[in-house]
């Protein structure tokens, strides 16, 4: 969405659906960092609750959403300007409730502004391997791909403990999305 009357609109994407989750930590910690006059959509997949895909098409293909669901998460990710996702490293990959949100969409993907947050053993590295190569395939702007470490970043508990380096990238990464963002006025 550009729109030069109106706040650029940041989605932060919330990857894991557990209940006892440590993701609100690590997204708290992003958006803190974002500049006060950037709306936020935080966008929590517990709370959207896709299905598993059940279009009747490859949404590359252009094909209007049919359900209300498909519907309503196309309009949500399309009314963004750029996004943060927030990911867990699950098994080596991404949550499969990320890998079906994604899968719902194309055209709102492509272009679309992206920083990747992961969080895992081995600084995520994992996880991101697989998400970064996916975001770009549906065109979408990859900016950054930033991974924090369980015993460097954070406690497996959630207790953050972040690393210089990934406070800057952080910082590095929000400023290049904003360098996308339309010129509000
Ligand atoms: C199904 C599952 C698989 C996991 N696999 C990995 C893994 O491959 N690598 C890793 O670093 N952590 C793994 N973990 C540990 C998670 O990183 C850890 O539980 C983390 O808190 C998950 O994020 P969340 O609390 O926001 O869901 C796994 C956790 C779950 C629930």
């Amino acid at each position: 969405m550009t729109s030069q009357s109106t706040p650029s609109r940041l989605g932060i994407i919330v990857s894991s659906a557990r209940p006892n989750r440590i993701a609100d930590v690590v997204s708290q910690w992003v958006r803190e960092s974002v500049p006060a006059e950037v709306t936020i959509d935080l966008i929590d997949l517990a709370e959207v609750a896709l299905p598993a895909f059940d279009g009747s098409a490859a949404p590359k293909s252009g094909v209007a959403p049919e359900s209300d669901h498909h519907r309503a998460w196309a309009e949500r990710i399309d009314a963004l300007d750029a996004a943060v996702i927030v990911t867990p490293q699950y098994n080596g990959a991404y949550p499969g409730a990320l890998k079906n949100a994604i899968d719902y969409l194309y055209a709102e993907w492509s272009r679309l502004p992206v920083l990747l947050v992961g969080y895992g053993w081995m600084d995520a590295s994992e996880v991101l391997a697989h998400l970064e190569p996916l975001m770009r395939r549906l065109d979408a702007d990859v900016v950054d791909a930033i991974g924090l470490g369980f015993g460097e970043d954070l406690s497996p508990q959630g207790e953050l403990s972040i690393r210089a380096e990934k406070a800057e990238a952080l910082t590095a990464g929000l400023a290049a999305l904003r360098e996308r963002l339309p010129v509000s006025v």
